[in-house]
């Protein structure tokens, strides 16, 4: 038996699926192939009220839920994980946290386009010697009358050059340690921010990936989001609900695998017969099912708990880690369940392996989630 959803969230994924195998699918493999950004389906998303779906309806989203949300970007990965965390990103990291922090009057201007998917955003926290440490970021703001001056660079930011907008993260007393940084507001086309020439991928190949360089680069006290020393509390915050979000696209890529294993098993025939009836091919779909399912309730409880009071940063990393390492384990086998063929470019599983590497290492590696739940069991 299937994880029980309720009828309307039943509702979300089948017009989500339908929506991703009729607009998404049949160029994801071009994407990724071309590593380009994937703008059609970016219009796509826009045109169907997919980006902005969780944001507040007063400024134009759609005022879903976590869990709805979660569904989308499951169905979107299933077929493409590229669109899928331009999605992501644009939504939870960025709408969300601007959502909650930026003030008014700003947050009445800007998050209309942003709930529209008309402006598209980006959050810029990780630097070359701030990875895991993202308390350690070293990008200076420094107050200057009625501005703040920043100075720095941001390494591997997805939508870095695609966004119009760019929650950034500085620090304004390095002493302070992560308790000095603070969060801004930064718009594409301001004098001093630039970017670096996108990253060459192993996988998701069609969404950006670039360095946001700061020379400079004044931003308003207005455009300040929370107060100053409130920017780790922020990240920290926006990387709980965007760590479901990558469990969803983990468990899209992971059920995706499963799908193409379970057809290929069926249909190849070696030793007289289709390879479904070795025990070996039927061992690991068994596996996979099982790691899938259990995927998909962590994540979808997840999800559920983002409603609900609290902190539950551990919950979520338990469904990142597990939807992450299912989605490695199994997209790694659906290459092998597919032997020679699963190799070649022309079936997608060798796509859905390379794409499910990065699951288990953005906002926040594998180690991190351990570190986190570990943190939560020992307390
Ligand atoms: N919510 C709110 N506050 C939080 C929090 C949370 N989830 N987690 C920590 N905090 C607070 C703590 O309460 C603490 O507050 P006080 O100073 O008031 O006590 C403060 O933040 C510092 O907390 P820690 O001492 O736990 O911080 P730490 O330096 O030990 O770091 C960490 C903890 C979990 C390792 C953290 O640095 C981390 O998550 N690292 C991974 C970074 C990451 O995920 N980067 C991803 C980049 S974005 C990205 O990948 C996007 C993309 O491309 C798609």
């Amino acid at each position: 038996m299937r994880y029980a959803i309720a009828e309307e969230h039943e509702q979300v994924r089948q017009t989500a699926r339908q929506f991703a195998e009729r607009e998404l699918a049949p160029r994801a493999a071009e994407i990724d192939h071309e590593g380009r950004f994937p703008w059609e389906n970016v219009e796509s998303l826009r045109k169907y009220g997919y980006l902005g779906m969780n944001l507040p309806e007063q400024f134009g989203g759609g005022g879903m839920d976590m869990l709805s949300h979660t569904l989308v970007v499951e169905e979107v990965s299933r077929v493409c994980a590229s669109t899928a965390v331009v999605l992501g990103v644009h939504n939870v990291l960025f709408g969300e946290t601007l959502s909650r922090w930026c003030r008014d009057p700003v947050r009445g201007e800007v998050m209309p386009g942003v709930a529209t998917g008309e402006r598209l955003g980006a959050f810029a926290l990780t630097e070359p010697q701030a990875g895991s440490d993202a308390g350690a970021v070293v990008t200076t703001a420094v107050r200057e009358g009625d501005d703040y001056v920043l100075n720095g660079r941001k390494t591997f930011i997805t939508n870095a050059g695609i966004a119009h907008w760019y929650i950034v993260c500085a620090t304004v007393d390095r002493a302070r340690g992560a308790r000095g940084i603070t969060a801004f507001l930064v718009e594409e086309g301001q004098p001093g921010l630039s970017f670096g020439k996108p990253e060459e991928k192993m996988g998701i190949r069609g969404s950006q990936t670039a360095d946001v360089i700061l020379e400079g680069v004044r931003v308003p006290v207005a455009r300040r989001m929370g107060e100053e020393g409130e920017g780790f509390k922020l990240a920290m915050a926006a990387l709980d609900h965007g760590r479901i979000g990558i469990a969803a696209q983990a468990l899209g890529i992971a059920q995706a695998a499963l799908d193409a294993s379970v057809a290929y098993a069926k249909q190849r025939v070696q030793f007289g017969k289709p390879i479904a009836e070795l025990q070996a091919i039927q061992w690991m779909i068994a596996e996979m099912t099982a790691d899938v399912e259990a995927a998909r309730l962590l994540t979808y409880r997840a999800a559920e708990l983002a409603g609900q009071p609290g902190r539950h940063s551990a919950d979520f990393a338990m469904a990142k880690l597990f939807a992450s390492t299912t989605a490695m384990k199994h997209t790694v086998n659906a290459v092998q369940i597919h032997g020679g063929y699963g190799y070649m470019r022309e079936y997608k599983v060798e796509r859905f392996m390379r794409d499910a590497k990065i699951t288990e290492i953005y906002e926040g590696t594998s180690e991190i989630m351990k570190l986190v739940i570990a943190q939560s069991a020992l307390r």
